[in-house]
């Protein structure tokens, strides 16, 4: 077919850091993994081998996989996992999407290490809706543990509580100068003064949203998950796992360093966080490295680790560009209105177990009190060859119960949630509005709310309970931002519409990765419509194998 060819080896490598070595699953042997170079329109087939001595699959974030749900990736959604031995060829096909979007394992906690950017650059012919950058580079940041990652997760189950918090927040695989053994492996970004580049930046850490920086810089937001915005000029930006950020850096600086720095926003008080700063050196053409003279570069100013306001301000400033070339659909008349709430929960903890959930209890996660269970075989083949059993299409409609969602202390029979394989299933072309609220349950914290197979326009959000009366008179149907993933704010709401023009099975679940494995998920069956280009495609003949 002429289509871009490319082969992910998923293998188990040594790595040191932080003054020791353990063995991480990687793609091709590097971290973060390579970077797919494609242009808007192509289709590109990846083959991933798995080499490595576990289970493993891919998944393309942000990108549509408009009727092929076939290799969108998440195990026991759309495929059962890849098993060592195994091979799987995925067809990508970038449809609308311009700009940055990543890929990553979406199978336990693998995307820890096995994580790498997508870029998607403009149709030829066209172009940038800003100057072109004289360079451009991805800036991913990341969390790294001392100990296995498998280890970890193992260890997460059993204890029923938190997981432990990470050994490193890193910037392109490297913890940076202020982590011991760090220094001298630190990202370096050199630029020339007065040029312009642009910034791809991902977050691929497991659990937590970060701030990121460039200290005596100003930062130009141009796009966001693979969708250009209105130029929004910021000292910093707070970026959820699973979004991304394209930024212009004007290099206008007098110095010959400066750091780039990623450090944790945390809501969830009271609950353990990670205080360290990650760093990346952004050094000038042409001067002496000031990392090595007397003077240290200087560190950017960041909000501080709970700052809500800080990043819901933020990321409620955001604008889709909404120009001639750059048009927006946003839904206005709503056929489907929905409103899921997003909860952490506890059950009790099983006999003879100790767990180190509040009160003993074993700590939970659910969308409208449903904590969802991933089945043994793959939804998406269950739905497409009729098999009865996996799955139920009882995703409740509306939340069991109104009440106060935000209050401080809630009624105790909210706090158990139901285990289901519960899908919400959606007609084809049907306009969708889903109202996400956030719960004080166990905990309230920001949750990062994430739709395989679709982007979304995210018209309003709001602290407290959200209003129907009055919120929705607030509404931004003109130039709402268009994300794959948008963090609810703590305590508060976010209201997202898309139209459901995508056939096939998608999952949704929060980006925080303890959620997810919590139950912080549900999946959409989205039907065919009648036209034969409405239909989802067949699947490929190497699906891997559910025994
Ligand atoms: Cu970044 Cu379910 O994905
Ligand atoms: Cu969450």
């Amino acid at each position: 077919y002429g289509w871009a060819r490319h082969t992910f080896v998923v293998q188990e490598t040594p790595y040191t850091k932080l003054c020791s070595t353990k063995t991480i699953l990687t793609v091709n042997g590097q971290i973060p993994g390579p970077t797919l170079h494609v242009t808007k329109g192509d289709t590109i087939v990846v083959e991933v081998r798995n080499k490595a001595n576990y289970n493993v699959t891919i998944h393309w974030h942000g990108v549509k996989q408009p009727r092929n749900p076939w290799s969108d990736g998440p195990e026991y959604i759309t495929q059962c996992p890849i098993q060592p031995g195994q091979k799987f060829r995925q067809k990508i096909e970038f449809s609308s999407e311009e700009g940055t979007l990543w890929w990553h394992a979406h199978s336990d906690w693998t995307r820890a290490t096995v994580y790498g950017a997508i870029v998607i650059h403009p149709k030829k012919g066209t172009s940038y809706p800003f100057p072109k950058p004289h360079a451009k580079v991805p800036i991913i940041l990341g969390e790294w543990w001392k100990k296995g990652i498998t280890e970890l997760y193992d260890e997460f189950l059993a204890s029923g509580g938190d997981p432990n918090v990470s050994d490193a927040y890193t910037i392109n695989g490297q913890p940076g100068d202020l982590y011991p053994c760090s220094k001298s492996e630190t990202f370096k970004f050199t630029v020339d003064h007065g040029k312009t580049y642009l910034l791809r930046i991902i977050n691929s850490a497991l659990q937590d949203i970060l701030f990121f920086g460039i200290a005596k810089h100003k930062l130009t937001v141009v796009g966001t998950d693979a969708s250009y915005t209105k130029p929004l000029k910021t000292d910093y930006i707070a970026i959820s796992p699973g979004q991304t950020f394209d930024v212009l850096l004007e290099a206008n600086q007098p110095l010959a360093d400066y750091y780039m720095a990623a450090k944790v926003y945390s809501s969830a008080l009271g609950v353990e966080y990670d205080n360290t700063t990650t760093t990346a050196v952004l050094h000038y053409n042409g001067y002496d490295d000031g990392r090595n003279s007397s003077s240290t570069p200087f560190l950017p100013d960041l909000p501080s680790f709970n700052d809500t306001n800080a990043s819901a301000n933020f990321t409620g400033s955001l604008r889709s560009l909404a120009d001639d070339g750059h048009p927006v659909h946003v839904p206005l008349n709503i056929s489907t209105p929905l409103m899921f709430t997003a909860s952490v929960n506890t059950f009790p903890c099983a006999n003879g177990e100790s767990c180190a959930g509040p009160n003993g209890s074993r700590l939970a996660a659910s969308l409208n009190n449903i904590s969802f269970q991933l089945p043994s075989t793959d939804i998406l083949s269950a739905y497409y060859y009729q098999i009865n059993g996996v799955y139920g299409d009882k995703f409740p409609n509306v939340p069991p119960l109104k009440f106060n969602f935000t209050a401080d202390v809630l009624p105790q029979y909210l706090l158990t949630p139901k285990k289901g394989t519960e899908v919400k299933v959606l007609k084809y072309n049907s306009t969708v509005e889903i109202v996400l609220q956030g719960t004080n349950l166990a905990a309230g914290t920001d949750h990062p709310m994430h739709i395989h197979g679709y982007s979304f326009y995210v018209v309003g959000w709001g602290f407290g309970n959200f209003d129907k009366d009055k919120d929705p008179l607030g509404y931004n149907l003109v130039d709402p931002p268009l994300q794959n993933t948008i963090a609810i704010p703590k305590n508060g709401w976010a209201t997202i519409r898309f139209k459901a023009n995508n056939p096939g099975v998608w999952f949704m679940h929060c980006h925080l990765e303890r959620h997810l494995s919590w139950g912080m998920d549900t999946t959409f069956i989205v039907k065919n419509g009648d036209h034969s280009d409405a239909k989802m495609l067949p699947p490929p003949p190497d699906m891997p194998s559910c025994s």
